[in-house]
């Protein structure tokens, strides 16, 4: 699609794109109490003031001093708020918050950064374009999980209970034949980060695959046989309880588990099965019986809130059998939506993986056996990610995430 589009074409949506994708990250910083922005609500990330001028300072430093090699104007900022996702693996940060502007002074920077962004944006490469665009719809991901471990009183919206759920559907199973996965993309294909190439074919024998993702309702069985607490559930009167974006509500059985990798593995290894491999999670959710694979779960369909909830529609998870209209060939549920799914797999480059030269440290730093790939989306996940060949990454300890599992056998 994209390759029949003229030069100017191509230009004019992605600066469109680039506003839609601000207006996420400004929702999220509206949230926040004016004070709090200087909370750190992940012990391992920075503080979220940090996150304040980082999504600006990105755009800036990508487009504007390297592609365009325009003049600074704030030098000491563009520096500080520069790449660090991961302040330092080594340690947790130990920087003070009175060490940080003050939050007029980055939105002044901010609001500099924007206007000259704005002006220079149809002169950079689509493909940094594109970068700027990701990389704030990522944070506008990564934000909301900082966010909902913040007390409500440091938000802006009052707090409120969701709907009740059901007891969880019954665990089933969709069996997969043998067949080709395709990961990553060709070089020529359209955009992708650098650890989506090359395109890389793998043979996948038999197996089946949960047909939903592991419930609350499963997992509770798990902790009751010693099996460690996921980071989103709390004890309270007794009873099991869910921290929801902005409340507090009685565990919905029939939603997604929301884990970390080790929980994961362990329900896994518990319950005699495993976490799919990354070509697996594509055979269930791409695969065919004989076909050529598809470009989303359900079909060739562009991704609309029929197929599933992702795309910012929500703020919370749905009961995992919500949207059968976004079910795989093979029957599998919310193979893209509703929370990231961990695969079995390190976070490993593709054959012939190259890192970008103008941003070198988006996956390399990362290629260290402590990450494991995601697949899929949850409902913050914007639907410009929902491309096959896309792959996510959290350390295997990493509480934070909207990610849960499925089981193969
Ligand atoms: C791809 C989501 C793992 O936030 O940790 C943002 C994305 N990289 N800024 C992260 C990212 C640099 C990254 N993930
Ligand atoms: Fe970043």
């Amino acid at each position: 699609m994209q390759a029949t589009l003229t030069e100017p074409q191509l230009r004019a949506p992605l600066k469109l794109q680039l506003s839609h994708a601000r207006g996420r990250t400004d929702e999220l910083f509206r949230l926040v109490r004016p004070d709090a922005l200087y909370e750190r609500p992940a012990p391992e990330r920075h503080r979220l003031i940090f996150y304040l001028g980082h999504v600006e300072a990105f755009d800036w430093n990508l487009i504007g001093r390297h592609a365009l090699d325009r003049p600074s104007f704030h030098a000491d900022f563009d520096r500080l708020f520069a790449f660090g996702i991961d302040p330092d693996a080594s340690g947790l940060p130990q920087d003070r918050s009175d060490e940080w502007p003050s939050v007029e002074e980055v939105s002044r920077y901010n609001r500099r950064a924007r206007e000259r962004i704005d002006a220079l944006i149809e002169e950079a490469p689509a493909e940094m374009a594109h970068v700027a665009i990701e990389h704030r719809l990522m944070h506008a991901e990564t934000l909301s999980y900082l966010l909902h471990d913040l007390p409500a009183s440091a938000k802006t919206r009052p707090a409120v209970s969701v709907a009740p759920s059901g007891p969880p559907p019954e665990t089933r199973y969709c069996e997969i034949p043998p067949g080709i996965a395709t990961l990553g993309q060709p070089r020529e294909s359209g955009f992708g980060w650098d650890n989506e190439f090359d395109e890389t074919k793998i043979k996948t024998p038999g197996f089946s695959v949960g047909r939903y993702k592991v419930t609350n309702g499963e997992y509770l069985r798990f902790v009751g046989d010693g099996g460690p607490t996921p980071h989103f559930w709390k004890p309270e009167g007794g009873e099991w309880k869910l921290r929801t974006m902005f409340g507090v509500i009685p565990l919905p059985l029939n939603w997604p588990a929301y884990v970390t990798h080790v929980q994961a593995s362990a329900y896994a290894a518990w319950a005699g099965k495993s976490l799919p491999t990354e070509a697996q999670y594509h055979r269930a959710a791409y695969g065919t019986p004989d076909g050529p694979e598809r470009a989303f779960p359900w079909g060739a369909e562009a991704p609309d809130p029929s197929r599933g909830n992702f795309d910012f529609h929500a703020w919370d998870p749905l009961p995992v059998d919500a949207h059968p209209a976004g079910d795989s060939a093979f029957g599998a549920s919310q193979m893209l939506g509703n929370g990231w799914e961990w695969t079995r797999d390190s976070f490993r480059p593709l054959p012939g993986f190259r890192p970008f030269d103008f941003y070198p440290g988006y996956s390399a730093p990362f290629f260290d056996e402590d990450h494991f790939v995601l697949k899929g989306a949850s409902a913050r996940t914007a639907s410009k990610l929902l491309r096959r060949s896309f792959r996510n990454w959290f350390r295997k300890e990493y509480r934070h995430a909207y990610a849960g599992f499925r089981c193969v056998e």
